[in-house]
């Protein structure tokens, strides 16, 4: 009763920011992602008799509180399924999201964890079956699933069966690509889940990106089929910066800002002011993701890595959906 999963993490061109419901991680709006190649986990699930509770090792090193009850929560999911209830698994992750990309890493995990364990448990589920339930683990994850540009459907339904990630392009389609750019002060006080949670019950904003998305959407879709860069950039960027002013007006306020997120969004800019179309992308943290066509990349890189603050910049392309190993 063993399966191994590889999954990649994706970055969101249109955000996923705000559940409207808790348990069953049910969005408050689309969101659109593209997969990435750099950055991937990697994961061997093995349901086995003789455990008494589920193990879970990251990198090597076991793993316990709130990390380890999200895994555990999310194989009693598996084990409900399956009919299955009384086995438990050890879980063997391994990260391949260099560090130094600050990218969370709970996207292409909950996607690995996902695959592996219903392969493991015998389940044989449909890709959109598989985005349901890795939803449930992490909502970014559910795009995961697949490979390219994709699009979470929020759905309407209660129960959340029509909330899952479908393909809008693949991987091969266009080659766009993104810098990782890492910064020295990566501490992160506010994760995710908390601060979509405090926007969406606080801040008089949150009605405004709402509003918001079905158009930047709807624009999205046309620049990929379009292959326009310029616009996709420019809807990236700014629904970045819309997820971001709903932080602001948030009781109490907060933002994922540094001084350096700050200057790396200013240089980007600036770059583009003298003709380089390349624009900026920015999660639940500090680390800034620069978006490029391949003809810019050196140009892009060297810029980057030169603004002070800056640690590392990691390069990637477009990415594949999940695997079988
Ligand atoms: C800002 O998927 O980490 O990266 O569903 O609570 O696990 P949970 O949240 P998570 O949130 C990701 C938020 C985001 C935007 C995005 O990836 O769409």
């Amino acid at each position: 009763m063993k399966g191994t999963a590889k999954a990649h993490t994706n970055i969101a061109l249109i955000k996923y920011w705000g559940k409207r419901n808790d348990a069953l991680i049910l969005p408050t709006n689309s969101s659109l992602s593209l997969t990435l190649d750099g950055f991937y986990t990697k994961t061997t699930v093995e349901f086995r008799r003789d455990l008494s509770s589920d193990l879970f090792l990251l990198n090597d090193q076991a793993v316990s509180g709130q990390a380890y009850e999200r895994v555990s929560r999310f194989l009693d999911l598996v084990r409900k399924l399956s009919g299955e209830e009384n086995i438990y698994a050890e879980v063997n992750s391994r990260n391949e999201v260099p560090t130094a990309a600050g990218f969370a890493s709970s996207a292409s995990g909950f996607a690995a964890l996902a695959a592996a364990s219903t392969r493991a448990i015998g389940l044989e589920l449909s890709d959109e079956e598989l985005s349901i339930l890795t939803r449930q683990g992490s909502g970014s994850a559910c795009r995961s699933i697949y490979g390219g540009f994709v699009e979470w459907q929020m759905g309407e339904r209660e129960d959340g069966l029509d909330s899952r990630a479908v393909q809008v392009a693949p991987e091969d389609y266009w080659d766009v690509r993104v810098a990782a750019v890492e910064l020295s002060s990566t501490m992160k006080k506010v994760s995710s889940r908390e601060g979509m949670k405090r926007t969406v019950d606080t801040s008089p904003f949150y009605s405004g990106w709402l509003e918001a998305i079905p158009n930047d959407l709807m624009q999205l879709k046309a620049a990929i089929k379009e292959k326009d860069f310029e616009k996709l950039g420019a809807i990236a960027e700014a629904n970045c910066l819309k997820m971001h002013a709903t932080t602001l007006g948030a009781n109490p306020p907060f933002t994922y800002w540094h001084d350096t997120t700050v200057r790396v969004m200013h240089a980007i800019q600036e770059m583009r002011s003298k003709g380089i179309p390349v624009f900026f992308t920015i999660d639940a943290g500090p680390n800034v993701k620069a978006l490029y066509l391949p003809e810019h990349e050196e140009v892009v890189k060297s810029m980057l890595e030169n603004i002070p603050g800056v640690t590392s910049v990691t390069l990637s392309r477009t990415g594949k959906g999940i695997s079988y190993l």
